[in-house]
């Protein structure tokens, strides 16, 4: 038998309204089983440039929106700083359910990184949102999100500020346009790091984002 995927539920369309709505009912996998809502993308739907993440956190589960608790707050602050302005671009995550364990009884969920196969199964609906905005720079943040689109073996450390392609890779072999792509760390990780290194940390964010805003065409 196949895989199971998101690909069975996701609709032959490229209507990003109807895509959003059609994840709700979405059992590609079963992250769908404990969390509260699928958080699908959200910004402009003529964004350029596409920012990709993990998967929704605590709060983004509970509010049904991409990027508004910690990480996202972070994110906004680099964005700032890198001259972007977020309501011109679309954020989305390579996972759309927030996976998460409960350590103990009352105490709040603790997110939990996705597996390969959560990871592949989920893949189906960041290629129709692409394909629904075709923006002209894809931004990969953080492990997850470039290993989803690069193929497992790629490590992110070793190409941030180059301009990569998908092209050539069949996780997204379906894709039927080419963005221009740039990785970045996870904005999370800024805020897990030591007190110490997160100017530093914080400051190569904003570079990173900086050199993917410098790959969209001049208008
Ligand atoms: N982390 C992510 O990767 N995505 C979100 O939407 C929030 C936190
Ligand atoms: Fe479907 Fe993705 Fe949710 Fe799994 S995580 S149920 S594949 S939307």
């Amino acid at each position: 038998m196949a895989a199971r995927t998101a690909a069975d539920f996701v609709p032959d369309t490229t209507d990003l309204d109807a895509l959003a709505a059609a994840v709700q009912s979405c059992k590609g996998c079963d992250l769908y089983l404990d969390a509260t809502q699928a958080v699908f993308g959200g910004g402009s739907a003529t964004a350029e440039m596409v920012l990709v993440g993990e998967q929704p956190g605590d709060q983004e589960d509970k509010a049904g929106e991409p990027f508004v608790g910690p990480a996202g707050r972070l994110l906004d602050k680099a964005l700032v700083a890198a001259g972007i302005d977020r309501d011109r671009i679309y954020v989305t995550n390579a996972v759309k359910h927030f996976k998460f364990t409960l350590p103990e009884r009352g105490k709040r969920r603790i997110h939990k990184t996705p597996s390969r196969t959560e990871v592949v199964a989920c893949r189906p609906w960041l290629l129709h949102e692409l394909m629904a905005l075709r923006p002209d720079v894809v931004v990969l943040m953080g492990a997850t999100a470039s290993k989803a689109l690069l193929g497992s073996a790629f490590r992110l450390t070793a190409h941030r500020g180059q301009e990569l392609s998908l092209s050539d890779d069949e996780a997204t072999a379906g894709l039927d346009f080419t963005p221009r792509v740039a990785v970045t760390v996870h904005p999370s990780s800024v805020l897990r790091g030591p007190p110490s290194e997160r100017d530093k940390a914080f400051d190569a964010l904003v570079s990173d984002l900086g050199f993917a805003a410098g790959l969209l065409p001049r208008r």
